[in-house]
């Protein structure tokens, strides 16, 4: 334990239990982290020492390696608060340390509507932006009017408006030209006041028989559809999805649509988006087990951890599952979660 006047940072820290995946991990330094001030002093700290520096919010779209030689900040600044208010529409600062479903709980209290269907997605405000969390027809781009954070390189505060954050499919700046570089410390989010309960993805209308839900029956809902496919990460680890769904080039997609007319295809202004999960379930790896980890036998898109795995055991599945998809299809799956290691680690710039 090392006291650096304003922090406390632990030294040889058990990740498992602060990871979803829960996958076998240690950290040589750990820090928590409940205000700007504390932030900046953990980046002084793994500044003085040559610490590689990775962020972790609730870990539910991280994969780390067995030894993680460097400083963890867990991001625990919190806080939630309006803005802006008018006739039409409210901005709302949330801090990155928030958890993202009790963010929406309290943007369901208080009727800021637009990002009901992201219900119960795990993991905090703060990762949200960088993976462009979407599910059931939302996206939580559509709502964010600004990011917030630390630039390692500048080591100032910074705001990136929603065009910087050149969000995509499961994407962002933050993956990209930011990778690496960007502590994401607060999110604005507009909520407009006459927005209306979205049902369009097809699971979510069929749950309502032709009936206009209310945004908490569609929660329900949502609640409902989550929980009859994706494992709960507390009971069985896990990452949520573990691909990306792939977009092919039209030519591919009319191919394989011929040869296998019940094939999932999405059109899309670049392609055709095609289901990971229906992919890897027909080349028959629906519930496949390798060691300690295994294809989820109810959705072939998560990879559960059953008990002791280790980023290597998850990382020779993987490569099975894309062999098999890319041999039967001539597609090749991208890993979603993010793996942590020293290579893969934030980086300070000497100021
Ligand atoms: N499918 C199969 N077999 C499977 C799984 C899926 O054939 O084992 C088929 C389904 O029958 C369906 C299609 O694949 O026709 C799509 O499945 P689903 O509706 O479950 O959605 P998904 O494309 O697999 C995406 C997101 C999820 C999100 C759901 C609902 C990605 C990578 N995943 O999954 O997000 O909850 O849509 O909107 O885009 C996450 O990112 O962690 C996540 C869970």
């Amino acid at each position: 334990m090392h006291d650096n006047q304003t922090l406390t940072i632990q030294t040889h820290v058990d990740l498992a239990v602060k990871h979803t995946f829960a996958l076998k991990a240690t950290a040589a330094y750990y820090v928590a982290v409940g205000s700007e001030l504390e932030l900046q002093a953990a980046i002084a700290f793994a500044e003085e020492q040559h610490l590689p520096v990775c962020l972790l919010g609730e870990g539910s779209n991280q994969l780390f390696a067995e030894t993680y030689n460097g400083l963890v900040i867990n991001m625990a600044i919190k806080g939630i608060h309006c803005l802006e208010e008018s006739n039409d529409s409210v901005i709302i600062r949330a801090q990155a340390g928030e958890l993202w479903d009790g963010f929406l709980q309290v943007c369901m209290q208080n009727q800021w509507h637009g990002l009901d269907n992201l219900a119960i997605i795990p993991g905090t405000v703060g990762a949200a932006p960088v993976q462009n969390i979407g599910a059931y027809g939302q996206e939580v781009s559509n709502a964010i009017v600004a990011v917030h954070g630390v630039n390692l390189k500048t080591k100032t505060t910074e705001s990136l408006t929603h065009a910087q954050c050149q969000f995509a499919y499961r994407d962002s700046v933050f993956k990209q030209r930011l990778k690496n570089q960007f502590i994401i410390t607060a999110v604005d989010f507009c909520f407009n006041k006459q927005a209306t309960p979205l049902i369009s993805y097809a699971p979510l209308k069929q749950q309502f028989n032709n009936q206009s839900p209310d945004f908490l029956a569609v929660r329900h809902a949502v609640i409902r559809l989550r929980q009859a496919k994706l494992p709960i990460p507390s009971k069985l680890p896990n990452a949520g999805s573990f691909f990306k769904n792939p977009v092919v080039s039209p030519e591919l997609s009319d191919r394989l649509c011929q040869k296998y007319p019940a094939m999932p295809s999405f059109p899309q202004a670049n392609g055709a988006k095609l289901s990971a999960g229906w992919l890897i379930e027909q080349a028959g790896l629906k519930g496949k087990q390798l060691g300690p980890v295994a294809v989820y036998d109810k959705h072939a898109l998560v990879l559960i951890n059953q008990g002791g795995a280790t980023l290597a055991d998850v990382l020779v599945l993987k490569a099975l599952i894309v062999d098999a998809v890319h041999k039967k299809f001539g597609v090749t799956l991208e890993q979603e979660p993010l793996i942590v290691d020293q290579d893969n680690s934030l980086q300070i710039k000497a100021g």
